[in-house]
């Protein structure tokens, strides 16, 4: 159903939840304009209907105006992730006219200065306000975007309502990922269990107040849980996820599984990679999961869990998702939340390239 199309690893921030890896592809090794616009025929030939624009930072290419047209001409739904630090009204006014259809804004925070912070970069909070002012005014479609955590996860009353006031439509709160920079910086953003008590509440609170007008996304952290959620709908179900340099994943994630070749779109047509490649198919249905999962009746809707989140903290990927308590590693995600109520270590922030 969908494309994440990753166009570049650079970015002008540095959030330390950041779910790109940590070997972030290199500008020069990113795909050209040509080669991107092969993946979007490809893409839309294969049923594919929506296209995110993703990154690092999507506004960091030259050539997204070009991609968004080509999108368009292919009938396809495409959505701009970005952080809106360098957006300008130019070159908004240029995206819609090439047919963008939906803009994600993402914010660090309410509080300017936790926000600066946490995004590592000073005057980023005044950019991204403004850019939720241009977007809005162009009558495009703005979905805001926060990733919360323990550092500022009290704030989500305020989120919310900074969102309505920013004439969002809809506004996420997500919880971090622990995959890539989320994972290696987990003890010092994991919330403990009182605080994300208190941030459910203040979102179910915030619900009747904002209901026909902006719809909110609440997405709580998989740790807390005792069942695993579908990720990704499932692997390979409904998603591909195409890094910078062309290679085709099943989730932003899945290069960090180290006995698996990842087939580049500069060498493989999509529907051969979605179709027959060892990536796409080797975790997609049931047939590979192990008992605990085959014996569950839950293995078709949440799909054995996540296969990054398995290998990450049971060091197999074929394992079940250790936030299952049926997993005989969910011990492990019991110790990372006994953590949670220890001081947070220093962040580590993501490098750019
Ligand atoms: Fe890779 Fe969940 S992030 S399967």
């Amino acid at each position: 159903m969908a494309l994440l199309a990753e166009l570049t690893h650079r970015c002008p921030l540095k959030c330390p939840y950041c779910s790109n890896p940590l070997a972030l592809d290199r500008a020069a090794d990113e795909l050209d304009t040509d080669g991107w616009k092969r993946v979007l025929d490809q893409a839309a030939a294969l049923g594919v209907l929506q296209v995110h624009f993703s990154g690092g930072e999507p506004m960091a290419r030259r050539d997204l105006e070009a991609l968004v047209a080509h999108a368009r001409g292919l009938e396809l739904y495409s959505n701009l992730i970005t952080s809106g630090v360098t957006l300008t009204e130019a070159r908004l006014a240029a995206l819609v006219a090439a047919g963008l259809d939906h803009i994600q804004l993402s914010f660090q925070d309410v509080d300017v200065a936790s926000a600066e912070r946490i995004g590592g970069m000073k005057g980023a909070q005044a950019r991204k306000l403004e850019a939720a002012r241009l977007i809005r005014a162009a009558d495009v479609a703005l979905t805001v975007n926060f990733v919360v955590h323990r550092q500022n996860v009290a704030n989500v009353g305020g989120m919310i309502a900074l969102a309505a006031e920013l004439g969002a439509r809809r506004v996420e709160i997500a919880h971090t990922q622990y995959y890539g920079w989320g994972l290696a910086n987990r003890d010092a953003l994991l919330p403990s269990a009182d605080q994300l008590q208190a941030a459910t509440a203040a979102v179910e609170a915030a619900r009747p107040v904002h209901a026909g007008r902006m719809a909110i996304d609440y997405v709580t952290p998989d740790y807390h849980a005792t069942q695993p959620k579908p990720c990704m709908g499932g692997w390979a179900q409904r998603f591909i996820n195409v890094s910078p340099a062309g290679r085709a994943l099943p989730c932003h994630a899945a290069e960090t599984i180290p006995d698996m070749d990842f087939p580049s779109v500069r060498e493989h047509g999509l529907k051969d990679i979605w179709e027959r490649s060892d990536a796409f198919t080797r975790f997609r249905g049931t047939a590979w999961m192990p008992s605990e999962c085959q014996s569950c009746a839950l293995k078709e809707r949440d799909w054995g869990g996540c296969r990054c989140q398995a290998l990450a903290l049971a060091g197999d990927a074929a394992a079940s998702d250790p936030v299952c308590s049926r997993s005989p590693h969910h011990g492990r995600v019991l110790a990372a939340l006994a953590a949670s109520d220890a001081p947070p270590p220093p962040l580590l922030y993501r490098a750019s390239r």
